[in-house]
């Protein structure tokens, strides 16, 4: 079977320079902490150029970390996506505030902006965008609806990180908190679990700091109740070597993101706004014929993957807030559909080639 996502042919092309940092982690066992987290860190800070950037230890912590940090408490209300990976409404869950589901966009998959105004109450606190497939929403859109109503805006750029908008600015530094994972298969990923919040308040960068190691500063004095969060040593090296780079990967996958959109036939191409550049954390096209789709392709020794089955709305945990699918029409159409195709900045092209190929075979 042909690698989904091919992590072995990266960590070929770097496997020196990673090997031999962590043969130094290995030497000096520092595995907490130590020289690579906080490289990593002002690493983060530097490419985002948001003031401060903490790694911790996957991107749901580093949601639930984000939330804490705001004050996020039982009974608020947060505006959200429907159309993602769990973790997001599940970190709002399980603070017990409630996440509010707005349809989302034809254009993007990202939340429908002309929606969420109809959605605030007294309750709402903040508005939680997820930045899906590797592209933000209109975040400054957003941030003003944020300013009319007094709300946090919150990134979760778990699948976006190095995304830029129309006016260049850059996924991590347009929220007031954002949320990143640096799980093995993202744009950026390590070799376990990993993750990262960003923020230019001091405020909420010390509130952080705190919950990301049991509230402490000083050892043994603990100011605030946290938890552990944090990023191992071992995943910081991985990271600082795969930073180095990450801009050529982006580009290259900008280019294999390009040849399946001008070349894959009877399917809808994702698209990129106007302006904005996506770091293609999935290609996923949608087709009216799927399951033959996938059947065809995994004939042929090709995997894909679906990002995802199940609307939030839909799933058993979800179902006492009570929604009914019928209301996210286009939610609905985009979850029958959607389908991610292998992607990575390695994909062979010939291999490429052979999935253009198979999939635009006719029945
Ligand atoms: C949009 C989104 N948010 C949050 C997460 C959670 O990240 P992690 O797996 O690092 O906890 C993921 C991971 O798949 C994701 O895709």
């Amino acid at each position: 079977m042909l690698a989904f996502c091919d992590l072995k042919s990266q960590y070929l092309k770097y496997k020196n320079e990673i090997d031999e940092r962590i043969q130094n982690i290995l030497n000096n066992t520092s595995f907490i902490g130590g020289n690579e987290v906080s490289l990593l860190e002002s690493n983060l800070a530097n490419y985002t150029k948001a003031k401060y950037a903490y790694s911790c230890s996957n991107g749901t912590t580093a949601l639930y970390v984000a939330l804490k940090a705001l004050g996020i408490k039982e009974g608020d209300e947060i505006i959200t996506t429907p159309f993602t990976f769990i973790a997001s409404s599940e970190m709002i869950a399980l603070i017990k505030a409630k996440p509010v589901f707005v349809d989302i966009s034809e254009v993007d998959y990202n939340l429908d902006i002309s929606k969420i105004e109809s959605l605030i109450t007294p309750k709402t606190k903040a508005i939680l965008a997820v930045s899906i497939f590797g592209q933000m929403p209109d975040l400054n859109s957003i941030k003003n609806i944020c300013k009319k109503h007094n709300l946090y805006l919150i990134e979760d750029a778990a699948q976006s990180f190095g995304a830029k908008d129309d006016l260049g600015n850059i996924s991590c530094n347009i929220a007031d908190i954002s949320t990143t994972s640096f799980f093995p298969s993202k744009p950026l990923g390590c070799y376990g679990d990993g993750g990262a919040i960003f923020t230019n308040s001091d405020e909420l960068a010390k509130k952080v700091k705190l919950l990301i190691n049991h509230g402490s500063e000083m050892r043994y004095k603990h100011e605030i109740i946290g938890l552990n969060a944090r990023l191992d040593s071992i995943q910081a090296a991985v990271l600082n070597v795969k930073l180095k780079y990450f801009d050529e990967e982006i580009a290259k996958r900008n280019e294999i993101a390009n040849i399946y959109t001008k070349n894959l036939k009877n399917c809808i191409t994702p698209k990129v706004k106007s302006g904005y550049k996506s770091v293609w954390a999935q290609y996923s096209v949608r087709v009216k014929n799927r399951d033959l789709v996938v059947k065809k392709l995994s004939e042929n020794n090709i995997p894909t993957a679906i990002h995802y089955p199940i609307a939030l709305y839909s799933q058993p945990c979800f179902k006492y807030l009570d929604y009914k699918a019928s209301d996210f029409k286009v939610c609905e159409n985009v979850t029958n559909e959607i389908l991610s195709l292998p992607f990575s900045a390695f994909l062979d092209t010939l291999d490429q080639e052979k999935i253009i190929e198979i999939f635009n075979k006719g029945e």
